[in-house]
């Protein structure tokens, strides 16, 4: 398959492996790759050095072209953006921040930029700040929501009527019928998270994956939406947060939920699979996952299920 994301990252499928904080090391990407997709390691969760190492990885299991997520939110963007750049990484999937603050500097480095964002309004900015290609991801998606709660369904028409550049949907795409949705909206490529949690050489723990072979259509919520909006797994720590929602407001409720968070709810929910106390970031599209294949698997299965897509379709 070709088209304009093909060609802007020279790979062979229009399908990228999201940024996903302690679940997308070098070894996830690197299979992404291979299989024919964008992999992306996500550097939200790594200190520079452990980057360095999982860049270093990567590059060992693949010849093929591997990107780097960096949310800029976290005050290391610029010295994560700097040792990717030093280990010949040319492509930046940046996210949860403006796309002002860096992309002039990596255009400036001959990378390819991608902007995250969720809404039509901060598309344009994208688009004005230079970026190559915009991922537009909905409320149903893993990890941090837009505020403005809209889906992926009415955000990828919205945004393809007003931008020009190359367009990635994302957002409870996880089988070969959502691409063919995501591509006939007007998106070129998708960008999917929660299918490649969901995979043998994803780093989220064992335990963590086999809890969400069970889950149930209800069992993601978004949180914290008056403050950093998250679509989590409904489990103990997460419903503690909702209870801290309901009894504070204002200036309180950031700083009770502040200390609630801690340091390491995250780590210690994905990585290390503390099923209670844990922080665990979902996609609503989890019922829809029964398996845990291997990476190549799940791109047999997506193209075999998108070509099928395409035939059924005259006959609607
Ligand atoms: C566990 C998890 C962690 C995530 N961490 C990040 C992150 O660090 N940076 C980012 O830009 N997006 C992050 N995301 C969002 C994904 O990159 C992707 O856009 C999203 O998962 C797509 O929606 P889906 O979950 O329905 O596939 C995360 C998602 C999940 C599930």
């Amino acid at each position: 398959m070709k088209n304009k994301i093909t060609s802007l990252f020279g790979i062979e499928y229009p399908i990228i492996q999201g940024g996903m904080v302690w679940v997308s090391g070098g070894k996830l990407a690197a299979a992404v790759s291979r299989a024919g997709g964008l992999g992306l390691i996500g550097a939200g969760s790594m200190q520079p050095e452990v980057l360095h190492r999982q860049i270093v990885k990567a590059q060992a299991l693949t010849s093929r072209p591997i990107g780097v997520n960096v949310p800029l939110l976290y005050e290391k963007a610029g010295e994560q953006i700097d040792t990717a750049l030093a280990l010949g990484i040319k492509i930046f999937f940046t996210s949860a921040g403006s796309p002002k603050k860096f992309t002039s500097y990596l255009k400036d480095q001959a990378c390819t930029v991608v902007h995250v964002t969720s809404s039509p309004e901060l598309a344009i900015k994208c688009e004005e700040a230079g970026v190559d290609a915009i991922v537009a991801e909905g409320f149903e998606a893993g990890g941090h929501n837009g505020r403005d709660e809209l889906t992926t369904f009415t955000l990828i028409p919205q945004v393809r009527d007003i931008i020009k550049i190359p367009l990635i949907a994302a957002g409870g795409i996880a089988d070969g019928r959502g691409i063919l949705a995501a591509l006939s909206l007007g998106a070129e490529g998708v960008q999917m998270g929660t299918r490649f949690l969901m995979t043998r050489e994803s780093s989220a723990h064992q335990s963590f994956k086999d809890l969400l072979l069970n889950a149930n259509p209800a069992s993601t919520k978004t949180f914290m939406r008056a403050t950093t909006p998250v679509r989590l797994f409904d489990n103990k720590f997460a419903r503690e947060i909702a209870q801290i929602e309901q009894s504070f407001h204002g200036e309180n409720l950031k700083q009770k939920l502040y200390e609630h968070l801690g340091k390491f709810r995250a780590k210690n929910g994905m990585l290390e699979g503390d099923l209670d106390n844990g922080e665990l970031e979902v996609g609503q599209v989890i019922s829809l996952i029964k398996n845990i294949p291997t990476v190549e698997e799940v791109f047999n299965e997506l193209i075999a299920d998108y070509k099928k897509g395409i035939r059924n379709l005259p006959q609607f």
